[in-house]
């Protein structure tokens, strides 16, 4: 008897590698948040209810989170700077997902001006009592290269991705503190664990935030029903490109590129939705490469940097060519 046991653990071994090397291959995340995505909670179910106050709700990730948010029957704050496209936004949430106007606030924000953060936190709190979840997504990149770069762009980045993000996170905070539970969860990026060429200045701001999340969860091991969530995603479809800094601070990008070989943003969302139905504290959602280059950063930094080197020599290449820097690494970039 003890005999078969031990003969069918030693073929599950092998089929368990299996699963997980073809989970590596053809995933699009980490191994916890794929597993999370197959068994665990579901958004619709955890989510519903609960009032979420995404920043960056204008376009992109945050549009697209303020979407999916409503379908599972959240409540909301959309927060940003152009109050017109937050009107859309809500709009449309109203149209397609039946929620009442008084479940949707739109909440016109600043990151830079960090004065304004407290008074706006309060608004949020008088409309809808308490905040179950703040999502930090507002934020900017970069396509230049260090030496062409002005300072102000990099203090700009750390203003805004940095400084801003904390200094709202610090006050919606000490509610949740004073309630015991919440979740806080910051869109960071692969940048934010790796390096990457033409965006020193952003994965600098992103390593930073990084270092900030991680010590605080730290440090609120009392308040064990706090998540603090980082995203890490990799190339995604969004407008992040057409407002990425360059050299100079009033200079916008020539070319935005094709984003058809990025991630679909409702993937990457709706990912990010799973991980925190699931309280996943920290999530890679990615397509390869960059999959196994986020995992070589983890366990091999070594060969990692073999890698990096490869992928950083074609994203350079790419924006001297004049097109998208993130343009495929395994195909004849698209030049429309
Ligand atoms: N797309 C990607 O490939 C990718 C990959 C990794 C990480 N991310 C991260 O995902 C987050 C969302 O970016 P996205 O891709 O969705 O780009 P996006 O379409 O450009 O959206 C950026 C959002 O940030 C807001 N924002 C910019 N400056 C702001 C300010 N000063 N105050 C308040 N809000 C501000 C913008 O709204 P207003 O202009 O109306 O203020 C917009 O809603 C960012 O943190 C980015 O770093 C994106």
């Amino acid at each position: 008897m003890d005999c078969c046991i031990v003969s069918a653990l030693w073929c599950l071994i092998p089929l368990y590698l299996l699963i997980h090397f073809l989970f590596f291959i053809f995933g699009d995340a980490d191994f916890t948040l794929l597993w999370a995505s197959l068994f665990g909670h579901r958004p619709e179910k955890k989510l519903k209810g609960l009032v979420v106050w995404i920043t960056g709700a204008s376009s992109g990730i945050g549009e697209e989170l303020a979407y999916q948010l409503a379908k599972c029957g959240s409540r909301l704050i959309l927060s940003a700077r152009r109050e017109d496209e937050l009107n859309r936004v809500k709009r449309c949430c109203l149209e397609r997902y039946g929620l009442q106007d008084e479940d949707i606030l739109v909440l016109p924000l600043d990151l830079l001006e960090r004065t304004s953060h407290e008074e706006k936190t309060k608004t949020v709190i008088q409309h809808f009592g308490h905040i179950d979840i703040l999502i930090n997504n507002g934020g900017r990149t970069q396509r230049s290269l260090c030496v062409e770069t002005s300072l102000d762009v990099y203090q700009a980045l750390i203003e805004l991705n940095y400084l801003g993000t904390i200094s709202l996170t610090k006050q919606v905070l000490p509610y949740m503190t004073q309630k015991g539970t919440g979740s806080i969860v910051t869109v960071n990026s692969i940048s934010g664990l790796a390096g990457t060429p033409l965006a020193t200045g952003y994965s600098a701001s992103k390593h930073a935030l990084q270092g900030f999340f991680n010590s605080l969860r730290t440090e609120l091991t009392d308040f064990p029903n706090i998540l603090i969530s980082s995203v890490c995603p990799g190339p995604v479809q969004s407008e992040i490109v057409h407002n990425a800094f360059t050299e100079e601070l009033n200079k916008s990008v020539a070319v935005a590129g094709n984003q058809e070989h990025k991630m679909s943003t409702s993937r990457c969302v709706h990912l990010m939705l799973v991980g925190i139905s699931n309280g996943v504290k920290e999530m890679w959602i990615t397509h390869q490469p960059f999959l196994m280059f986020c995992y070589m950063w983890q366990y091999t930094p070594t060969f990692a940097w073999f890698i990096t080197n490869l992928l950083g020599r074609k994203r350079v290449q790419n924006f001297k060519a004049g097109l998208d820097a993130d343009s495929s690494y395994f195909r004849k970039p698209k030049t429309y």
